[in-house]
């Protein structure tokens, strides 16, 4: 569906588990595959605790799977080391939910803007008033914050700074963690318009973790439904509406509520979502799924393309139907 030589980053068979109580091993994410394009936004969607965070977190080297390679520009970063890693790093930015744990309340927004770009020898210390002011214009603030200090901003507006220093290095892929998700749903509009505008300008990639499908749905060019660890469907944003998981359409019935709380069980799945300690083997899905079969219960269902670019992983769509 996207042209392959836009791909700038393919996760493979990305797995990881966390050691648990007794012996016991947590599975986070098992076996992904996902592939990120230039100019495009993946968004990743499902419930809390699913491994949405997890899967992210390794495409930004906070962590490292246990099985699996995520290809940067033909490099594994997995294994990237020192000064490799270092440099490799200025491409892949990452954006938080809640962006004043990763700023230093006591710098201006001037230094927490221009810290990544001195750090990388890429501006002078004397050019950091013109620079701060550039990125806060890019963003659609006031030249003038630059003088301010983070707590002197409101949420949508620090967020907004978030944004600035994660383009100010000129990354090739941002992932966003929830990052509108504590906003009112009027500024997170705005956000979202900001990233849309800036990622058609400076062809970015965008990795953006929702728990909202239908916030997500508006401008998500594919979307990547994941349940229990491992990805159930990918669509294209624009065809949402005939997604063929059962889970993905329990997603959509619950879909209008905007403010939807992924915490608490949906409304149309009757059953509460298995722990990731106790994942069962064949479909992840089925002790909460209508259309459960034998099959089900024995065996995995794989990701199977029904259409160019979308893929579902249901065994009512296997290929020995
Ligand atoms: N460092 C860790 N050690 C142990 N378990 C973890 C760790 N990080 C995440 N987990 C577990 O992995 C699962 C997926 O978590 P996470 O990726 O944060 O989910 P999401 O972002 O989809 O809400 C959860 O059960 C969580 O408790
Ligand atoms: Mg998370």
């Amino acid at each position: 569906m996207f042209d392959e030589k836009d791909m700038i980053l393919e996760a493979k068979h990305v797995t990881r588990r966390f050691p648990a109580s007794g012996g016991r091993e947590l599975t986070a994410c098992q076996d992904i595959n996902l592939k990120f394009y230039r100019g495009k936004t993946l968004g990743l969607i499902g419930e809390s605790g699913c491994g949405k965070s997890t899967f992210m977190r390794f495409l930004v080297r906070l962590d490292v799977p246990t099985e699996g390679e995520i290809l940067f520009k033909g490099k594994d970063l997995t294994k990237l080391k020192g000064e490799e890693l270092r440099q490799t790093r200025q491409y892949i930015q990452m954006v938080f939910q809640d962006p004043s744990g990763s700023f230093n309340p006591k710098m201006k927004i001037r230094d927490i803007i221009c810290e990544p770009l001195l750090n990388f020898g890429r501006i002078k210390p004397s050019e950091k008033d013109v620079v701060a002011r550039k990125f806060l214009e890019a963003v659609e603030l006031p030249g003038d914050f630059a003088d301010r200090y983070p707590h002197n901003m409101s949420g949508g507006q620090r967020q907004r700074i978030a944004i600035a220093r994660a383009i100010a290095l000129e990354p090739e892929l941002i992932i966003m963690d929830e990052a509108t998700c504590a906003l009112d749903v009027s500024v997170q509009k705005t956000i979202i318009e900001l990233v849309c505008r800036l990622q058609k300008e400076k062809k970015i990639a965008i990795g953006f973790i929702a728990h909202d499908l239908g916030l997500i749905q508006a401008f998500a060019h594919q979307i990547a439904v994941m349940y229990l660890g491992t990805i159930v469907e990918i669509l294209p944003g624009e065809d949402v509406d005939k997604a063929q998981h059962p889970y993905t359409k329990a997603l959509l019935s619950a879909v209008f509520d905007m403010n939807m709380d992924f915490t608490k069980k949906i409304e149309s799945i009757d059953s509460e979502i298995p722990s990731p300690l106790d994942v069962p083997s064949g479909c992840p899905f089925q002790t909460r799924c209508d259309h459960c079969m034998e099959r089900c219960r024995q065996e995995r269902p794989a990701l199977t393309e029904i259409k160019p670019g979308h893929e579902v992983a249901c065994h009512i769509f296997g290929r020995e139907e």
